[in-house]
């Protein structure tokens, strides 16, 4: 059978023209507008990238946004400061601090700076504590994007064995707690594989669906996979390709040539989980502004 390739760019732009409709209509009614505020410390290329990305996804929905851009040596205090005016200002519904942070300032402190009500990136421990307990708050963005990618492929999660491969706090562990959850679109045995893991494959050759985020490029191999099985990649990396003007080439996490003819179905890189990240970040936003979460 022919593998399924799912299109992430197509699932987001359902998404995003879905909540373009809704922000129209939260604007003519209410005369709120979403507001997303955006913070870069420092220089690292890919997060300005995704800063700039977000911005314009903001501005493509007819939300409000901010961009703060402040040198890699800024205080911890001056971070923390920005985040209390932004968690006052009524126009802005989302904070979002692009990580990786530079040293001297400490990610968990500034996560728990931010109001539980405007944390769309859903790190706050209150919205941990809430994915875990099944409660309505924000649910960080890749992992919700995963679940959005299965449902428009109608690929249920429930009564599966899903293997995910990484324990991150922004991937790993969200997706684990969106998995077993008794509800609709979860349902799944879910097994957690990681560093510590010996015998990766006796985990992964028996699960039905394989999320692969461990950050390491082309990782995940067809040996690791059964028959049939549906592969998600998380993974952005960045290899050598002197073939490129720029000198290299993004793969995910997974050999996708290697496991493409053994899968049902799979997500490629680029184009697969990533457009999705941003989709439910404009998600969240928007909801924390129709005051959704409580
Ligand atoms: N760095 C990598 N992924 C993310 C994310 O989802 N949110 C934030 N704030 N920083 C990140």
């Amino acid at each position: 059978m022919e593998t399924l390739i799912l299109d992430g760019k197509l699932v987001a732009q359902a998404i995003k023209n879905e909540l373009k409709e809704k922000t129209f209509i939260l604007k003519r009614d209410k005369t709120i507008t979403p507001g997303l505020a955006l913070l870069l410390v420092g220089d690292n290329p890919a997060s300005k990238v995704y800063v700039n990305s977000k911005a314009k996804s903001c501005e493509e929905l007819g939300f409000m946004s901010i961009i703060f851009e402040l040198p890699a040596n800024t205080s911890e205090e001056k971070v923390l400061k920005i985040i209390d005016e932004w968690n006052n200002n009524p126009l802005i519904h989302g904070i979002l601090v692009q990580l990786p942070l530079p040293k001297q300032i400490s990610e968990n402190k500034v996560i728990e700076a931010i109001s539980p009500l405007k944390d769309v990136d859903g790190f706050h421990p209150i919205n941990v504590g809430k994915l875990v307990l099944g409660l309505n708050g924000f649910v960080p963005c890749t992992p919700a994007g995963i679940i959005e990618i299965m449902k428009f492929y109608n690929i249920n999660p429930s009564k599966k064995n899903v293997v995910v491969i990484g324990r991150s706090n922004i991937v790993g562990k969200p997706m684990l707690n969106l998995l077993y959850q008794k509800k609709e679109w979860s349902n799944a045995t879910v097994t957690i594989c990681h560093t510590g893991t010996e015998n990766l494959h006796y985990y992964t050759q028996n699960a039905d669906i394989v999320i692969a985020a461990m950050g390491y490029p082309q990782f995940l191999k067809s040996e690791h996979l059964k028959e049939g099985a549906v592969v998600i990649d998380v993974g952005i990396n960045r290899i050598e390709d002197n073939s490129k003007k720029s000198g290299y080439r993004l793969v995910g996490d997974v050999d996708y040539d290697d496991c493409l003819p053994k899968c049902s179905a799979i997500t490629p890189v680029p184009g697969g989980v990533g457009p999705l990240t941003i989709a439910m970040l404009m998600s969240n936003t928007f909801k924390s502004a129709n005051s959704e979460i409580n």
